[in-house]
């Protein structure tokens, strides 16, 4: 993955999850400086690497969103991670829980995109990876405000890859399955772990795929989506009924 060699990366929600399994791979392929960003820094784990720059940053806040544009000038490529789920269908759901939703992984990550497009374009060639989910292709109904706001994100990277296209910037779309993080807890599904994932995903970017799925179970969603989005509308329908006879 010689892409990344000396490169400045900046990760939001570095201190768990799929975004600590991107920091510990990244460091394994010669990168020259991660910005570790999360909400709380007492979270960071170490790193035990002096590559590693933690900064605090909740993406939803306009002014630590400014203040890490002004530390971390010298970005070369920025992966949007940071993400949070609230449970709940369209009809019964919490509507605070869906408006976090979007305001974390839609417009928490619109205002990233915001505030680093400037960064990438003079440190151009440059990129942007932003970590979608499979549930932007079709809605599972136990999650449906994630899924929305997944979607919606989803669309804004395909706008953002268009208006950065003839600026050096390449825009990726991550869209995962099932890992096995805290998001999950709880399941009893068979998920691959986030250390692999997060080898998958840059290996992905590293092949140049602007799209792709890291997973196997994702790939599946994928594929039988590509078939006929009917497809996976039935699997995800099938698995909100078997969930709720529970
Ligand atoms: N796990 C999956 O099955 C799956 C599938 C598809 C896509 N994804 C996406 O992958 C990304 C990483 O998820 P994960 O599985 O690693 O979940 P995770 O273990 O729950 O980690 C989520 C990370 O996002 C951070 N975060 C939440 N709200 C934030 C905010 N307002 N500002 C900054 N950081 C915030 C969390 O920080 P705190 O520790 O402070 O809460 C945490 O570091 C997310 O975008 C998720 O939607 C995950």
């Amino acid at each position: 993955m010689q892409i990344f060699k000396d490169k400045v990366i900046l990760i939001t929600g570095a201190n768990r999850g799929i975004g600590q399994s991107l920091v510990k791979v990244l460091l394994n392929n010669g990168v020259g400086k991660i910005y570790t960003t999360c909400r709380d820094l007492k979270k960071m784990p170490s790193f035990n690497d002096d590559r590693i720059v933690p900064l605090e940053l909740d993406i939803t806040d306009d002014q630590q969103v400014a203040w890490v544009a002004t530390v971390a000038q010298d970005t070369e490529i920025l992966i949007n991670n940071a993400g949070t789920v609230n449970s709940g269908n369209i009809l019964e759901g919490d509507l605070l829980g869906m408006d976090n939703d979007l305001q974390v992984n839609y417009f928490g990550t619109i205002k990233m995109m915001r505030a680093f497009a400037p960064i990438l374009i003079r440190n151009k060639p440059s990129i942007m990876i932003n970590i979608v989910s499979i549930a932007a292709y079709s809605p599972l109904p136990s999650i449906a405000g994630y899924a929305a706001s997944k979607a919606a994100l989803f669309s804004a990277t395909q706008s953002v890859r268009i208006e950065l296209a003839k600026k050096d910037v390449s825009v990726y779309a991550v869209n995962p399955g099932a890992i096995d993080t805290d998001m999950n807890k709880g399941s009893d599904w068979d998920m691959p772990d986030p250390d692999s994932t997060a080898i998958q995903i840059l290996q992905g970017v590293a092949d140049g795929k602007l799209d792709s799925i890291p997973d196997e179970m994702g790939q599946g969603m994928y594929n039988a989506w590509r078939e006929d989005p009917a497809k996976l509308s039935k699997l995800f329908a099938d698995l909100y009924y078997a969930e709720n006879a529970k």
